[in-house]
């Protein structure tokens, strides 16, 4: 099997976490540093949480503290969905892995710039840190080979009608990756809500796997089934399956443009899928757009990555 060069960028937030234990898992990724930012709670809370994560994981990979707050406006985090310490209150303990000292965006630009292979981006969260990477170093752009996001909404958001949390949190710097040259694919709202449903017997399998991230997994999934009431799509998670099996989803290309100023609309990922386009008015096609997301594929990924057969 090729493994994958990666960074990983995250809010760790309970679905990031989620996404994480998989993403550590995956024989397929070779994680060369997770690298945080603020978003789902405030970014000491976010470093907090993905040593938690990494040390559930039992895995070597340093983690890097990035941008606390979005380029242009203060911070809104998502503490009604992730709980006052972003990983559902559940009393996960402080971890003794501590966190590096070299700043997230320094590392992703010498790494992007120096690594011998090429380097994929996995991002999860708000564009802050890639965006102030790409500002600082513009040829990086040509150097990492893919960037797979959770990013943006096709039809509609969650943190507004139009706006999805990680582009709304911080719509400039989404803007500055999306124009970048950087082969990117999104993964939206539409496609995970709709196919990447979690149910109560997925999760007792992983509940019953015995290794500290099946543990970890089993009860932040737990937790979600609870809290809403019914089967959980973490997003993150969907968006990391399909960033090392792209098999598992179609994906189209389509001009993407990210809303910076609309009263209503700030923050939307604004997908052009009109038939005809007119060459004259439209923007050229710049992201890879996943379209579905195939259920039963996603679910034997996510408990072959973590029960090991992977
Ligand atoms: C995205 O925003 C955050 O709340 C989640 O962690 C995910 O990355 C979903 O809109
Ligand atoms: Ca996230």
């Amino acid at each position: 099997m090729t493994t994958k060069n990666v960074i990983i960028d995250c809010d760790t937030g309970v679905d990031d976490a989620i996404a994480l234990l998989i993403g550590l898992q995956s024989k397929a990724l070779n994680v060369l540093g997770i690298t945080c930012v603020g978003g789902n709670v405030p970014l000491d809370n976010v470093v907090r949480n993905t040593l938690v994560v990494v040390e559930h994981s039992r895995a070597h990979v340093p983690v890097f503290r990035g941008c606390a707050q979005p380029l242009l406006v203060p911070l809104q985090t998502a503490k009604y969905a992730h709980g006052s310490d972003g990983l559902g209150d559940i009393g996960f303990p402080d971890p003794q892995l501590t966190e590096q000292t070299e700043h997230a965006v320094d590392f992703i630009v010498r790494t992007g710039m120096d690594f011998p292979e090429p380097v994929d981006l996995i991002t999860l969260a708000p564009l802050t840190n890639i965006a102030l990477a790409l500002v600082r170093e513009p040829r990086l752009q040509e150097k990492i080979r893919s960037l797979t996001m959770m990013a943006g909404g096709i039809g509609f958001g969650n943190s507004t009608a139009f706006a999805e949390f990680n582009v709304w949190v911080d719509p400039e710097a989404a803007d500055i990756v999306f124009r970048s040259h950087i082969p990117k694919t999104m993964i939206a709202l539409d496609p995970i809500n709709q196919y990447s449903k979690i149910d109560a017997s997925v999760i007792e399998r992983i509940e019953r796997g015995s290794a500290p991230w099946c543990k970890m997994a089993g009860a932040l999934l737990r937790h979600g089934l609870e809290r809403w009431k019914g089967p959980v799509s973490p997003p993150d998670a969907a968006a990391m399956a399909v960033a090392i099996e792209p098999s598992t989803a179609t994906s189209k290309e389509y001009p993407v443009m990210v809303e910076t100023r609309g009263q209503y609309t700030r923050g939307m990922t604004v997908v052009d899928r009109r038939r005809w386009r007119g060459e004259s008015t439209a923007a050229q096609p710049n992201v890879h757009v996943v379209e579905t997301i195939d259920t039963s594929r996603y679910h034997q990924f996510v408990l072959d990555t973590l029960l090991g057969a992977h």
